[in-house]
């Protein structure tokens, strides 16, 4: 493991565990998953999240599924189906049952094992996918930058040092970075309660700021570059992201501060023309008044939850994959750029 790279998702002896990140950073508690039922449920209430790491869970529950319903493919693929609706957004989630799919479609047949190397290596190429792009998108970065990024895009959200987040412990590396700021990311608090986290153990000085404070931060100088992740990117370069990217990519083109996307090439749906046709998901109201301390609406209070948004490409000064870094005009389902079936 590279300095600063955290597993956030492990499939040993002892079987499928996830650090629950519901419980962070109070408590370190791994959660034992025992079937494809307790890993769609996983995935669902936010124990696992972050496109590639659900991606990647899924991936290992599909061997899960294959130990629970030996020779039976029908019951297998059932399964699968069931993995894949666990959430809507990431694309990750269905490119790696996807890659599952064609595994058992190969001479072994539904067979754990051969699943199991098959998940092995959704996982490394994952990490080796990270430790790319972070080099390629630090060099991108300038000198003695300040940066703002949203969400958790880091060992938690992914399988090696993370996406944003790896071209931001890069680049602080580096000595590029002057300042990190972190979103503290409403509802769900991805941003003070994770990234602030993965920022503390690999001791890199940050803030945390309200979503609100990004217009003032960007008026006075402070940032030069938002960076954030991804869980699905169109052939047009159209970006899903959580909640609130297309907030700060609006503010940021306004204020000349650049806008920067890092994702995995698992990222890109590019049988996606645009972002219009992404489903985007609603979560519970209730996170919504539980972040805001309270458990009770009052009668008549409702509330609006989607918890991602859509970033048009044409806001994102570049993108970065681990097969380079690319700008604007996007076309990401250019034959030389689509993944070979
Ligand atoms: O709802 P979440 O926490 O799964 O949303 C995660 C994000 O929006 C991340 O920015 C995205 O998945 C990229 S993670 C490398």
């Amino acid at each position: 493991m590279e300095d600063g790279e955290f597993r956030a998702i492990a499939f040993d002896g002892r079987g499928l565990r996830l650090i629950d990140q519901r419980l962070l950073p109070e408590t370190e508690y791994w959660l034992e998953i025992p079937d494809t039922e307790a890993a769609a449920r996983a995935i669902r209430d936010l124990v696992v999240r972050g496109a590639p790491a659900i991606g990647i869970t899924a991936a290992y529950a599909a061997v899960l599924a294959a130990r629970e319903c030996p020779g039976d493919a029908a019951a297998w693929n059932e399964a699968l189906d069931r993995l894949e609706r666990a959430r809507p957004t990431a694309v990750n989630l269905s490119w790696a049952v996807a890659r599952m799919r064609r595994c058992a479609e190969g001479p072994a047949g539904v067979d754990p094992d051969a699943l199991l190397e098959e998940a092995r290596r959704i996982h490394a190429e994952d990490i080796e996918a990270n430790r790319a792009m972070a080099r390629a998108g630090a060099r991108e970065l300038g000198d003695s930058v300040g940066v703002l990024t949203h969400c958790n895009t880091g060992s938690l959200a992914t399988g090696g040092i993370g996406t944003a987040f790896g071209v931001i412990a890069e680049g602080w590396r580096q000595g590029r970075i002057a300042r990190v700021y972190a979103d503290e990311t409403r509802p769900w608090l991805q941003g003070s309660r994770l990234t602030a986290w993965e920022l503390a153990r690999l001791e890199i000085p940050f803030r945390v700021i309200v979503e609100g404070a990004a217009a003032s931060l960007m008026a006075v100088g402070a940032v030069d570059w938002v960076i954030t992740g991804a869980d699905r990117i169109t052939a047009n370069g159209d970006v899903a992201n959580k909640i609130g990217t297309c907030m700060l990519a609006v503010l940021a083109r306004h204020f000349g501060v650049r806008m920067m996307v890092v994702a995995p090439w698992s990222t890109v749906d590019p049988n996606l023309p645009s972002g219009d046709r992404i489903e985007i998901e609603e979560r519970d109201p209730t996170e919504i008044w539980r972040a805001a301390g309270i458990e009770r609406a009052p009668a008549g209070f409702d509330a609006y939850n989607p918890v991602f948004d859509i970033t048009p490409g044409d806001l994102v000064d570049c993108i970065v994959t681990e097969r380079g870094v690319h700008f604007p005009p996007y076309d990401f389902a250019s034959p030389g750029l689509v993944e070979s079936p």
